[in-house]
C-alpha cells in the first residue's frame, strides 16, 4: 500500500488535474479531501478538453475508485451534471466507483444566494472575488453545527426539518438585510428529493471503505484542491477560501489516519497566478505579466476569469513546503516561459524596514512587501516537445536546480504542455515503498 496527497502549493489553478490523472495510473482510490465545486480540472486527453468541478479527474479510468470526503461540501445538481455528461461520453458511474460519504456537506440554494449576496454587499477594496458557489455559508453552517450532510437526505423527516430551520434564518438575512425576496421551502427542498434516488447508491462511510482499501494494500492518492495560499489558515486572510487546502486536511476531509500518507506532492507552477481579489507580490502588470497569460491560457476553469500573473515566488513556494510536508515537487506548465529572456524568482521580501523569508499574515503587510528577486538566463527554444529531462535547454534545467535550492525539495516530475504525453516523470511516489 502506498498513499500520496497532491496539494496545490500557490493559488491554486497550478496544474493539479492533469498530475492527478497522471499519477492515477498507480492508484487505487483518488480521493479528494475539500473545497467543492469553487474548484475545476481542466483535463486534456488525446486532445479532447475535460473540466470537472466535483468529481475527482480519476474518474476518467474505468477501473479506479473515486471518492468524495466528508470534508468536501457538495452541490448535489452539479454533481449530478458531471455524473450525466460521463454517462453521455459513453462512462457511466456505477455506485461502486463513485463513493460519497455520508458526512459531506451539502451547498444549498440558499448559500448561493447568501454568497452573492454577501459579495454583492462588500465595498470594491473588501471584495473576496468568490467563486459564487455558495462556498464560504456552506463551511459557516458547518462549522455552526446546522448544515445538511449527504447522509440526511436519506432521512426525509430529517431533511424538512433541518431545511425549516435554516431557512427561517436566511430568509430574515435575505429580507432584512440584503433587501431580497425570501425562499420558499419547496425550492430547496423538492429539487434534493428528486435527487436523491440518484444520488443514494453512491452514499457511504468513505473513511470506512478507505481504512478497508489501506489494509487490503491498496494505493490511494489524495487530491487536493486550491492552494496554500488560499487555506482557511494559512493563506492570505480573508483573500482565502474557506476550507484548509493544505495536506493535514487529506486525512481530516476523509477520515484517514495521518500515520498512513507516505508522500505529499506540491504542485508548482513555473510562475504565479491569482484569479480573484487580494494580495500578490511578484504581479507583473507590465507586457510580461500579459504574455504569461496568454501564452499559459491563464483563465480560471470555474468562472473563465482572466487570471492575475506574476514570476515564481520563493516566500510561497517555502511556506507551502513547510505547511503541507511536501516531499516533491511537480513543476507545471514549464514551457510558458520559453521565449523570455530573464527568468526572475523571488526568494524574499522587503517589508517596511525588515525582511521576511515568509509570507506576513496581514493584508496591509503582504501589500507592503516588495520582493526581491533572483534573475535566471531564459531560454528560447519550444520544450512542448521534449520528454527526457536531460533534454531541455541548460537554462531551463538550471531554473528547475534553483527551485529546488530555494524549496528544498526536489522536482520530481516537470511539464511541458497539457496533454499527458507532455510530462517528465522523474520520480513517482507510488515506486518509492
Ligand atoms: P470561494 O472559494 O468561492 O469562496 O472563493 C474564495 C477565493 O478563492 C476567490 O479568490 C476565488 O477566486 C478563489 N478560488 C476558489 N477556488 C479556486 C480554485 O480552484 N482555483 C483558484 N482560485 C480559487
Amino acid at each position: 500500500m502506498t498513499t500520496a496527497v497532491i496539494v496545490g502549493t500557490q493559488w491554486g489553478d497550478e496544474g493539479k488535474g492533469k498530475i492527478v490523472d497522471l499519477l492515477t495510473r498507480d492508484a487505487d482510490f483518488i480521493v479528494r479531501f475539500q473545497g467543492g465545486n469553487n474548484a475545476g480540472h481542466t483535463l486534456v486527453v488525446d486532445g479532447r478538453k475535460y473540466i470537472f468541478h466535483l468529481i475527482p479527474s480519476g474518474i476518467l479510468y474505468e477501473d479506479k475508485v473515486c471518492a468524495i470526503g466528508n470534508g468536501v461540501i457538495i452541490d448535489p445538481a452539479v454533481l449530478l451534471e458531471e455524473i450525466d455528461r460521463l454517462r453521455e461520453m459513453g462512462r457511466p458511474v456505477s455506485g461502486d466507483q463513485l463513493l460519497i460519504s455520508e458526512h459531506a456537506h451539502l451547498i444549498t440554494a440558499y448559500h448561493k444566494v447568501l454568497d452573492q449576496a454577501q459579495e454583492d454587499g462588500r465595498s470594491p477594496k473588501d471584495k473576496i472575488g468568490t467563486t459564487g458557489r455558495g462556498i464560504g455559508p456552506c463551511y459557516v453552517d458547518k462549522v455552526g453545527r446546522q448544515g445538511i450532510r449527504m447522509g440526511d437526505i436519506l432521512d426525509e423527516g430529517l431533511l424538512r426539518d433541518k431545511i425549516a430551520a435554516n431557512l427561517e434564518e436566511k430568509n430574515f438575512l435575505f429580507t432584512k438585510k440584503f433587501g431580497l425576496s425570501p425562499l420558499s421551502f419547496d425550492e430547496v427542498f423538492a429539487p434534493l428529493m428528486d435527487q436523491v434516488e440518484q444520488l443514494a447508491p453512491h452514499i457511504v462511510n468513505v473513511s470506512v471503505v478507505l481504512d478497508d482499501a489501506r489494509k487490503q494494500g491498496r494505493n490511494i492518492l489524495f487530491e487536493g484542491a486550491q492552494g496554500a495560499q488560499l487555506d482557511i489558515d494559512h493563506g492570505t486572510y480573508p483573500y482565502v477560501t474557506s476550507s484548509n487546502t493544505v495536506a493535514g486536511n487529506a486525512c481530516t476531509g476523509s477520515g484517514f489516519g495521518p500515520a498512513h500518507i507516505d508522500s505529499v506532492i506540491g504542485v508548482i507552477k513555473a510562475y504565479t497566478t491569482r484569479v480573484g481579489a487580494g494580495p500578490l507580490p511578484t504581479e507583473l502588470t507590465d507586457e510580461v505579466g500579459d504574455q504569461l497569460q496568454e501564452k499559459g491560457g491563464e483563465f480560471g476553469a470555474t468562472t473563465g476569469r482572466r487570471r492575475r500573473c506574476g514570476w515564481l515566488d520563493g516566500v510561497v513556494a517555502r511556506d507551502a513546503v513547510r505547511i503541507n510536508g511536501i516531499t516533491g515537487l511537480a513543476l507545471t506548465k514549464l514551457d510558458v516561459l520559453s521565449g523570455q529572456k530573464t527568468v526572475r524568482i523571488a526568494t524574499r521580501y522587503k517589508c517596511r524596514d525588515a525582511v521576511v523569508t515568509s509570507m506576513p499574515a496581514r493584508v496591509s503587510e503582504i501589500e507592503a512587501a516588495q520582493p526581491e528577486y533572483i534573475d535566471v538566463p531564459g531560454w528560447s527554444e519550444d520544450i512542448s516537445g521534449v520528454r527526457a529531462f536531460a533534454d531541455l535547454p541548460r537554462a531551463a534545467r538550471e531554473y528547475v536546480r534553483r527551485i529546488e535550492e530555494i524549496t528544498g525539495v526536489e522536482v520530481t516530475l516537470v511539464s511541458v504542455g497539457p496533454d499527458r504525453a507532455q510530462t517528465m516523470l522523474l520520480k513517482n511516489p507510488f515506486d518509492e515503498k
